[in-house]
C-alpha cells in the first residue's frame, strides 16, 4: 500500500485521537517499517491492517467503521494531493465516472508500483450509479468512506447500498449509490 495511505492514516489518528494515541499504536503493532512513512514509498498491506486492528481496540470501534471513516478521511488527503486542474468534475457522477479511467490511471503513472483497485460504473441508474468494485484487497468500505466524502464534497449526500461483496464470497463488490432527495 503506498505511503500516502498511511501518512493519511497517521494525521487521522493524530487529530482525532491525539498523539498518544499513535504512539500506543505503534507499540503494540512493532511494524517493519517502525511506523515511519513517506508517501512515495510502498509498505507491506499488513501494516495497515495490523494498525487498524490495534485503533479498534484502542478505540472499542469495530474495525468495518473504522476503515469507512478513514476513507471519509483519506478522500481530500488524495484529493489535494493531485493538481487541481485534474480534479475539475462538474459533479459527483462523472468523478465517479473517473476513477478507473483518469484519476487511478494517473497514480498507476505516478507511481508504477501502485496497486489501485477495478472500480467502475457499470449502469446508470435516474438517481444514482452501480459500482462494481474489484480488489485483491477487499478494501469495499474503504471505496465506500472514499464515495461518501466525495459526495459531501459536491453538496450531494448519498446513500450506499452494498448489494453484493466480495468479503462474503463474491468475486466483486456491487454498491447502489443514490442521492438523497
Ligand atoms: C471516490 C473516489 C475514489 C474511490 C472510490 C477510490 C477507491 C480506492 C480504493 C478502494 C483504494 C484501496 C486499494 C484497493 O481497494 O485495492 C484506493 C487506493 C488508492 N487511490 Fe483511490 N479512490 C478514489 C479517489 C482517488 C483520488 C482522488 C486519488 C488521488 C490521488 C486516489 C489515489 C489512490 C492511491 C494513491 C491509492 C493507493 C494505491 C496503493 O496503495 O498502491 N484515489 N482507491
Amino acid at each position: 500500500m503506498k505511503g500516502a495511505v498511511f501518512t493519511n492514516f497517521q494525521e487521522m489518528i493524530e487529530d482525532e485521537f491525539g498523539m498518544e494515541c499513535w504512539e500506543a499504536l505503534l507499540e503494540k503493532c512493532d511494524l517493519p517499517s517502525g511506523g515511519i512513512y513517506t508517501s512515495a514509498s510502498t509498505y507491506d498491506d499488513q501494516e495497515i491492517l495490523s494498525l487498524v486492528g490495534a485503533l479498534s481496540e484502542y478505540s472499542n470501534t469495530p474495525v468495518p467503521s473504522l476503515v469507512e471513516a478513514f476513507g471519509r478521511y483519506l478522500y481530500d488527503g488524495l484529493a489535494n494531493s493531485l493538481p487541481p486542474s485534474m480534479m475539475t468534475y462538474p459533479d459527483l457522477w462523472s468523478l465517479l465516472e473517473a476513477v478507473d479511467s483518469v484519476i487511478h490511471v494517473e497514480v498507476n503513472k505516478l507511481y508504477p508500483d501502485a496497486l489501485t483497485p477495478k472500480i467502475i460504473v457499470t449502469e446508470k441508474h435516474d438517481n444514482g450509479v452501480t459500482l462494481y468494485y474489484q480488489s485483491p484487497r477487499k478494501m469495499c468500505l474503504l471505496a465506500i468512506g472514499l464515495v461518501h466524502k466525495a459526495a459531501e464534497s459536491f453538496g450531494t449526500p448519498v446513500t450506499i447500498q452494498h448489494t453484493c461483496c466480495m468479503n462474503e464470497g463474491a468475486d466483486h463488490c456491487s454498491l447502489l449509490v443514490e442521492y438523497i432527495e
